[in-house]
């Protein structure tokens, strides 16, 4: 049975390659999703995708994962900043997540400098662009397979 693995994106990813092209690159979500699905062929991964704008839709993904995926990888977006309530879902879950960020918020406004996510996460990845998508696809599968 091959690894499943769940890539999340918040609000405003949809909206990739038109959103500030500066900060975000101009591939868009759509590019995304063939990026991440070319190394996961390549992996043999099964790899699902799920973006909203939504917090409890995040929330309610999250949950529907439980005792179906093995790995998540999240870019929560505005919600990295805001969300216990995503944090509280990975944590209820238990599956192993990576949190990646294409700007490294670290080095942007204050606001952003904050995770609710990362403690419950295993490793978070920002700063790579949307090859970060592609660090976190492998680190998970070498995590999973592992462990
Ligand atoms: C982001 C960084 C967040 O601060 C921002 O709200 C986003 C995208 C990133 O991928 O760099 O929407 O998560």
């Amino acid at each position: 049975m091959s690894i499943k693995i769940l890539v999340i994106n918040g609000p405003n990813l949809n909206l990739l390659g038109m959103r500030e092209p500066d900060i975000y690159g101009s591939t868009t979500y759509d590019g995304l999703l063939e990026l991440i699905s070319a190394e996961a062929d390549r992996l043999g991964i099964e790899v699902t995708f799920f973006q909203s704008n939504h917090e409890g839709d995040i929330v309610d993904s999250i949950q529907r994962a439980y005792r179906k995926i093995d790995g998540i990888i999240i870019n929560p977006a505005a919600y990295t900043h805001t969300s216990i309530a995503i944090l509280d879902a990975i944590k209820a879950v238990g599956i192993p997540t990576i949190e990646v960020h294409i700007s490294n918020p670290d080095l942007r406004e204050n606001f952003r400098k904050t995770s609710f996510i990362r403690p419950a996460c295993i490793a978070t990845i920002k700063g790579k662009g949307l090859q970060g998508y592609v660090e976190a696809l492998k680190s998970l599968y070498k995590y999973l397979t592992d462990n």
